[in-house]
């Protein structure tokens, strides 16, 4: 629990700091001219991106009563039932109504929710790059994998009810929004550059899922799934490191550093509720 505070804390501070950075260097809101006039000006900052951090709090408790939640609660096996009709979710359903999958153990419930958040974030990060970016190859880049990350919702959520989805799907959807609108306001390499981190944890994220199902030799199926969902991403990810023309400077690497931590404490949330 204390490790977990220490990580959200680093986390968000770690935004904090390129965040306030990011305002100014740019001096978004003329805050590098009110810095500049101040003589107390570099507190000010520290005390802005603290403030900043302390937004993560509510992230944090939430963590801990669910991980409580989940602990109260017995390994009993949960039985899943498909709940949605349409295409790649209308296939998945014909696949599991072979009754090959009758109930999933609560570790693989756990890592479903995950990945319905994940998916939800994806469509939303999409979102994000459309509601700013003009560039209209970005445009058709972005609709065409907000198509497939739809679809992958869709799939998701054929095999997992909602009743097991995330609690907090709206933090994910405004997350995910920002994760794509950030980097627009910069550009279409920002946006390259931002896909191709975000795609490059899902894969492993998938890889960790699928690699548990082969050890276990239970739920093909199911593997066969998220499978099938990886190979999406990484044509994604592949799509956009080819469009990265040049390599990240080092702002862009670290935007995308903090884009893969704050996936991978993300996936840790969404697994508990
Ligand atoms: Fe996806
Ligand atoms: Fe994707």
């Amino acid at each position: 629990m204390v490790r977990f505070l220490l990580h959200q804390l680093c986390i968000g501070l770690s935004t904090a700091i390129v965040f306030c950075t990011g305002l100014y260097y740019f001096d978004i809101g003329g805050l590098a001219t009110l810095v500049g006039k101040s003589p107390q000006g570099e507190v000010a900052l520290i005390l802005l991106a603290i403030g900043l951090a302390t937004l993560f709090a509510p992230l944090a408790v939430h963590t801990a009563l669910a991980r409580a939640a989940a602990e109260a609660d017995d390994a009993t096996a949960l039985v899943l039932l498909p709940s949605r009709d349409s295409g790649l979710a209308h296939e998945a359903r014909a696949i599991l109504d072979k009754g090959a999958i009758a109930g999933f153990p609560r570790w693989l419930v756990r890592e479903l929710r995950s990945d319905h958040a994940g998916e939800t974030g994806a469509v939303a990060i999409y979102a994000g790059i459309l509601a700013v970016i003009r560039d209209k190859n970005v445009v058709c880049f972005a609709e065409s994998h907000q198509q497939t990350e739809r679809e992958h919702l869709r799939l998701i959520e054929s095999i997992l009810p909602l009743a097991h989805a995330s609690s907090l799907l709206p933090l994910w959807r405004i997350a995910g929004f920002l994760i794509g609108a950030t980097p627009a306001l910069f550009g279409r390499r920002a946006v390259f550059a931002t896909i191709d981190a975000v795609e490059s944890f899902v894969d492993q994220h998938y890889t960790a899922q699928s690699d548990r199902l082969a050890r276990e030799r239970r739920h093909g199926t199911v593997r066969t799934l998220l499978e099938r969902c990886r190979q999406d991403e990484l044509s994604h990810r592949d799509e956009a490191r080819a469009a990265l023309d040049a390599s990240a400077g080092p702002v862009l690497r670290g935007w995308c550093w903090l884009v893969g931590a704050g996936s991978a404490a993300a996936v840790r949330v969404a697994r508990l509720g």
